[in-house]
C-alpha cells in the first residue's frame, strides 16, 4: 500500500472489505460498504464506490452528480 490511501465509511453503514492480494496506487481510496475481490489492482487515485470483482485492474474516477444543496 502505498502514501494517502483512505479505506474507510461513509455516512452509508459498513466498511470496506478488502479481498486476498489487493494493491492500492497511491492516493487510491475504497469508501463505504463495498468489496473488493482477490488479486485486485486499485490504480492511483482511483476512487471506489462499487464492489469490484476478481482479478482485474481499476482505475479512475467518474466524477458525477450525487445530490443537490437546495
Ligand atoms: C492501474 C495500474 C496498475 C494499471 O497499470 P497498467 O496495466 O500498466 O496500465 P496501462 O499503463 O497500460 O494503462 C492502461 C489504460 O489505463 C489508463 N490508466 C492507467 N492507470 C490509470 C490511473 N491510475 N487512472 C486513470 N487511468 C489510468 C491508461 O491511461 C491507459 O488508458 P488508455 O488505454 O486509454 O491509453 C497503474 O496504472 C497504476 O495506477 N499503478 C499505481 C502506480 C502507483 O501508485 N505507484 C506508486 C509508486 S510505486
Amino acid at each position: 500500500m502505498i502514501g494517502d490511501v483512505f479505506i474507510g465509511q461513509t455516512r452509508k453503514l459498513g466498511a470496506p472489505i478488502i479481498g486476498d492480494n489487493v494493491g492500492f496506487g497511491a492516493g487510491a481510496k475504497v469508501i463505504g460498504p463495498v468489496r473488493t475481490g482477490s488479486n485486485v489492482r486499485i490504480g492511483a487515485n482511483a476512487v471506489v464506490t462499487k464492489d469490484i470483482e476478481d482479478n482485474v485492474k481499476i482505475a479512475s474516477v467518474s466524477a458525477k452528480v450525487i445530490g443537490r444543496l437546495y
